[in-house]
């Protein structure tokens, strides 16, 4: 049976249109399905840099307006990759136009934002996710499994972080190109919907629905150069954000990022203690998940350091032989060949723009309660 073609349309040749890029292209040789991705067309403001980024990758051509990705008949898939300013009106303008709109996080800079994007994704009854790529991971796959397994017993405890050191200096400016992420106008928050969005997807996905946060963020730096104009303006951002939360199931969290950690570059670690059994996983380290089960023969209880390289493992059968490890960009791999599979069975997984909501009324709670300094019910 030959392969349905499904055309891609990308918007942003950024960091993520690069690892996207990388996972339609991969797919089919690691991933073989019904669909073959084809690479149609990027968009991107800088026509020059979009051209050369449209031959390095493979895309048939390049625009400078993402309206004509979704105008185009060949492009039946809208991938957003660019900044958190541009995701609401891309996305439903792809949906009212009848096409599949993968997206990334966070779905919108507050809850309302993303709110519209739900009711226009499932107004138009077109397929959809959210790049929350962590759930993809391997060994954080396995975790999943162990705990829906009940392995772990009742559950106590959730701790999350996720810790950088890249805006330590005050002489960096915010805005623009590369330092979006500091202008709250583009971004809408700063670490709270940057990072620890990351680690309340998991969170959710893994342990459930949380029923209330109490949270404190600070700006240790108050004013930067805006890159674009020149002026020195307010940071409005959060530079650093933790918070306690409650989860329905009873279970007690701590969550922290920062920008602010010396020495971290991108430290996501997660740890769950439940009665019989906890699990501790860390990005540096990703292709390993830590266990410590009580059931163990006691002589030899300790943490075991499982290597998440054998097929039987997930995704892993795909990859290479026992003991050969991936890395970060398999994440996108098998998010996007998730996606095609669904297609193929008639049910898109998630990560879906609701859940994509669902991280953002955390990310809304959270802010509201450090500002408030006061418990939030989510
Ligand atoms: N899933 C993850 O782990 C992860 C990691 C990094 C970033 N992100 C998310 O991905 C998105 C992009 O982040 P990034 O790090 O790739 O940013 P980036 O700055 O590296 O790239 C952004 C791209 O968007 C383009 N762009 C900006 N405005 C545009 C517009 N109006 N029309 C078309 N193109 C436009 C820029 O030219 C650039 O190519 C953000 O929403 C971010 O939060 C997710």
């Amino acid at each position: 049976m030959s392969a349905k073609q499904l055309g891609i349309g990308l918007v942003g040749y950024g960091f993520m249109g690069r690892t996207h890029s990388n996972a339609f292209r991969r797919v089919p040789n690691f991933f073989p399905g019904v669909y073959e991705p084809v690479l149609i067309a990027v968009a991107a403001r800088n026509e020059a840099r979009a051209r050369d980024f449209a031959a390095q990758w493979g895309y048939q051509r390049a625009e400078t307006d993402w309206r004509k990705l979704i105008s185009a008949p060949d492009i039946d898939l809208i991938d957003i990759a660019s900044p958190n300013d541009t995701h609401a009106e891309i996305a439903i303008a792809a949906a009212e136009a009848g096409k599949m709109v993968l997206c990334e996080k966070p779905l919108g800079r507050t809850a309302a934002e993303a709110s519209t994007m739900v009711d226009a994704v499932e107004k138009a009854g077109v397929p959809n996710m959210v790049w929350y790529n962590y759930r993809r991971v391997p060994a954080v796959v396995l975790a999943k499994q162990l705990i829906d397994e009940g392995r772990l017993g009742r559950i106590f405890h959730y701790r999350a972080k996720f810790l950088q050191d890249w805006t330590i200096s005050k002489d960096l400016p915010q805005g623009g190109e590369g330092l979006w992420r500091l202008d709250v106008s583009i971004s809408g928050s700063g670490v709270t919907g940057d990072l620890l969005a990351h680690c309340i997807d998991t969170a959710l996905w893994l342990n459930g629905p949380i029923d209330e946060v109490t949270a404190m963020t600070e700006t240790f730096v108050k004013e930067r150069k805006h890159s674009l104009t020149g002026q020195i303006q307010q940071v409005g951002i959060d530079d650093a954000s933790a918070f306690l939360a409650r989860f329905a199931n009873g279970s007690l969290a701590t969550f922290e990022a920062t920008r602010y950690a010396r020495g971290h570059k991108a430290l996501y670690t997660l740890e769950i203690n439940g009665e019989s059994a906890s699990l501790f996983w860390d990005l540096h380290d990703l292709h390993r998940l830590q266990m410590f089960d009580h059931r163990d023969e006691g002589r030899l209880r300790g943490w075991r350091s499982i290597h998440i390289t054998d097929s039987d493992h997930p995704y892993m059968k795909h990859w290479w032989v026992p003991g050969l490890q991936i890395g970060y960009e398999h994440t996108f791999v098998h998010q996007f060949a998730d996606f095609l599979e669904g297609l193929e069975s008639g049910s898109v997984p998630g990560p879906s723009f609701r859940d994509g909501l669902a991280t953002d009324r955390i990310t809304d709670a959270v802010l509201a309660s450090a500002k408030s300094k006061t418990w939030q019910s989510c």
